[in-house]
């Protein structure tokens, strides 16, 4: 038995009120964050300064006191440590030097040597671990392969991942052996993340919407399991959350598929269609629309109340639908609080 709430519910039991958290809660939208992100330079002098990460991770914790903590890093950082050329510009999201080809692939690291440049990450998460309260969980995170791999096909972050799929078509060969290459790769960082003392694990399928069905088993689905099965046979008691952002009833085939304990619920999921269909697979998170923090208000209020509301009577882990905005309020993030909590 734990105290920690996060973990009741990931182990599938149903609490009067749910834990929560909310994605990208550490960013812009707090002005303690854009102090913190000064003081580092970039954005990813930040990630890789285990002091100054742990420090913005903790920022909404002492701020909100959420439920679980989720570690400072970004799903980039991957493709950095196998050797591909990552840099983030203000307004402009994330350049990457571009995998095209077979040629490119073998130019990458192998997935074992990825650690020297991420030992600074499992830094950040021992210190959380003496850091955090005892009732918050620490969570680790990762990309899933496809969403990395949209990232480095294309060489920055596309509406549509259009050169991705287009690869795919192209040149399955190199296509399927870069996401063989992140699943290993992720694998590793994740159960790195985990021996420092990660307490759940996240892997992000942010673009896992724009996948057709057909594909889906092969693109989403595929490198997941591998992830999940090297994961489990490591640390079997290590909950996995998995969030197939935008893949509608395909969260049913991918939660039947990757038995992972979590299943993070994008915006457009609905509850009711939830409840019954995917409750019975795992522990449901979300899904408020992050748009509601910066409208707050009644609409905010009772939005919050409705979705506690229709996951009641299951594990539940309250959170957004998405990641919060530059613009959202921390007042606004007050009000969801009270919605939840009361
Ligand atoms: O609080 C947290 O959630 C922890 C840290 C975290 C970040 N990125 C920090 C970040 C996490 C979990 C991520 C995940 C991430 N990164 C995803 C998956 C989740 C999602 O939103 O779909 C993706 C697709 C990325 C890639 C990425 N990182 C992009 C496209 C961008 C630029 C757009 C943007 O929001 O600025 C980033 C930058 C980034 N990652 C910032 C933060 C706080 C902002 C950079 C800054 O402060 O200058």
């Amino acid at each position: 038995m734990t105290d920690k709430l996060l973990l009741r519910a990931l182990n599938g039991e149903t609490l009067p009120i749910p834990p929560v958290w909310l994605m990208r809660q550490a960013g812009r939208y707090l002005p303690e964050y854009q102090q913190i992100r000064e003081k580092a330079g970039s954005f990813l002098n930040l990630c890789y300064n285990p002091e100054l990460a742990a420090e913005v991770t903790l920022q909404p914790i002492r701020r909100f006191g959420f439920d679980a903590a989720i570690l400072f890093a970004d799903i980039l950082l991957i493709p950095q440590a196998l050797g591909v050329e990552v840099s983030f510009t203000t307004g402009e999201g994330p350049i990457l030097s571009k995998i095209s080809n077979a040629a490119d692939l073998a130019a990458l690291r192998p997935a074992n040597y990825i650690h020297q440049t991420l030992a600074p990450i499992y830094d950040t998460i021992r210190i959380l671990n003496e850091a955090l309260p005892s009732e918050t969980t620490l969570i680790g995170f990762a990309g899933a392969p496809w969403t990395v791999a949209s990232y480095m096909i294309a060489g920055r972050g596309t509406p549509d991942q259009a050169p991705a799929h287009a690869m795919l078509r192209r040149d399955p060969d190199t296509f399927f052996r870069l996401l063989d290459i992140l699943s290993d790769a992720t694998a590793n960082y994740l159960c790195a993340q985990i021996d420092a003392g990660a307490e759940v694990v996240k892997l992000f399928d942010s673009w896992a919407g724009s996948v057709a069905d057909a594909d889906f088993e092969k693109v989403c689905i595929r490198p997941t399991q591998q992830i999940v099965t090297k994961i489990r046979e490591k640390y079997p008691n290590v909950p996995i959350i998995g969030f197939p952002r935008g893949c509608g009833e395909n969260y049913l085939r991918y939660a039947k598929a990757t038995a992972v304990q979590g299943l993070a619920l994008d915006t457009n999921v609905d509850q009711h269609w939830a409840v019954h269909s995917l409750r019975p697979l795992a522990c449901l998170q979300g899904n408020l629309d992050p748009c509601l923090l910066e409208t707050g208000g009644a609409q905010l209020f009772d939005k919050t109340q409705e979705i506690c509301e229709a996951f009641s009577g299951g594990p539940h882990i309250f959170n957004l639908g998405h990641g919060i905005t530059p613009m959202a309020s921390p007042a606004n993030v007050d009000l969801l609080l009270k919605a939840v909590r009361g």
